[in-house]
């Protein structure tokens, strides 16, 4: 099956440092096998429509869930769509840790990408302490309880799996704890368990290809490694070696 090597850029890269990304990236990554998608600050969609070499999927890291209206510094998802974006990370654990970003939040947030026809990747992922506390399941669940309802049992969705503890701390999952996770993960969407699952958490070159071999692991959402062309596209090659 295809793989999906996604970078999440965050708050990196305006538009003049976008177009010089894609001056250096070269991925020798046949499309056919694995699929890449950039979630850029909405302010460089455009740079990235502009100057991609190989074919790229574009997203937006955050959206707010009213399609217009009074709310200063807000970019809906029908924008987003306008401005070239199809997909659309909902629930980043930045946004939940940092910004108090709430699952009924999420759900919203995955109700408007719906109306405007993205493909919402929902970030699923557990804090350390409750990841101690033998709590893994219990979150993942009820954070996927929770945006179920809103994809109306229809379209295109994907899942991310990324714990808490591993993001930018160079701490990895292993390919074992990935998989476990995305079991669950899996097992409750229930019927609409066969979406794809993508695991994010300091993912780098050196341990892509046994994530992305682990059974459940469709794919990876790479922060950090997804800055520099040259690391994010041997991270793609990556993705290649692991499909079956
Ligand atoms: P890092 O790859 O920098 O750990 O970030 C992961 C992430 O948050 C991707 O969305």
């Amino acid at each position: 099956m295809r793989k999906i090597v996604a970078g999440n850029w965050k708050m990196n890269h305006g538009p003049v440092a976008a177009a010089g990304f894609f001056d250096r990236f070269r991925p020798e990554t046949d499309p056919e096998s694995v699929e890449l998608i950039f979630f850029v600050a909405g302010l460089s969609l455009h740079a990235v429509e502009a100057s991609a070499r190989v074919p790229v999927g574009l997203g937006v890291q955050n959206i707010h869930w009213e399609p217009s209206g009074a709310l200063t510094g807000e970019m809906s998802a029908e924008m987003a769509a306008e401005a070239g974006a199809s997909y659309i990370l909902a629930g980043h654990s930045e946004r939940r840790h940092v910004f108090g970003e709430t699952d009924a939040e999420v759900s919203r947030k995955v109700a408007a990408a719906v109306r405007a026809g993205l493909v919402p990747v929902v970030c699923v992922g557990e804090l350390l302490e409750e990841r101690r506390a033998g709590r893994l399941a219990e979150v993942l669940r009820r954070q996927v309880s929770a945006f179920v309802p809103a994809l109306r049992g229809s379209g295109e969705f994907m899942v991310a799996y990324e714990p808490v503890w591993a993001i930018g701390t160079g701490e990895t999952a292993t390919p074992y704890d990935a998989s476990e996770a995305h079991g669950i993960v899996r097992e409750a969407l229930g019927a609409l368990g066969k979406a794809p699952i993508l695991y994010g958490g300091s993912v780098k070159p050196g341990n892509a290809a046994a994530l992305m071999s682990a059974p459940d692991v469709d794919g990876v959402l790479v922060g950090g490694a997804s800055l520099e062309p040259e690391v994010f596209a041997r991270i793609a090659a990556a993705g290649e070696q692991s499909v079956e």
